[in-house]
């Protein structure tokens, strides 16, 4: 599958970028799986909260953006199929998809 995921870094970049990645994503997989795949076997500097609190869509830390849908990475399954793109919550970006909350 194919997964293009929003870069920012404040110290070196004046505005974000996408990066496209293959992903060999399996049955089941969550967004929060395709994010640990990428890490850990193409691109370590990607800034995610890996696996927030809880990791069982309870705490609310990994929400993203995806495919312009707010979901939780760690409780989102995906499709082999899909494209996905993936962007932070909300635009108080710290790096990559890491984001300060907004306080409600
Ligand atoms: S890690 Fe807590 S909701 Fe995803």
């Amino acid at each position: 599958m194919q997964v293009k995921i929003y870069r920012y870094d404040p110290s070196a970049d004046t505005a974000g970028h996408f990066d496209t990645f293959d992903v060999p994503a399996m049955p089941h997989w969550t967004v929060m799986d395709v994010l640990d795949y990428i890490s850990e076997n193409v691109d370590s500097t990607i800034a995610y909260f890996k696996h927030g609190a809880c990791d069982h869509g309870i705490c609310g830390r990994c929400a993203l953006h995806v495919n312009g849908k707010v979901k939780l990475a760690c409780s989102t399954e995906i499709s082999e199929e899909q494209v996905l793109e993936i962007r932070p919550v909300n635009d108080n970006v710290l790096r990559d998809l890491v984001v300060i909350p907004k306080i409600q």
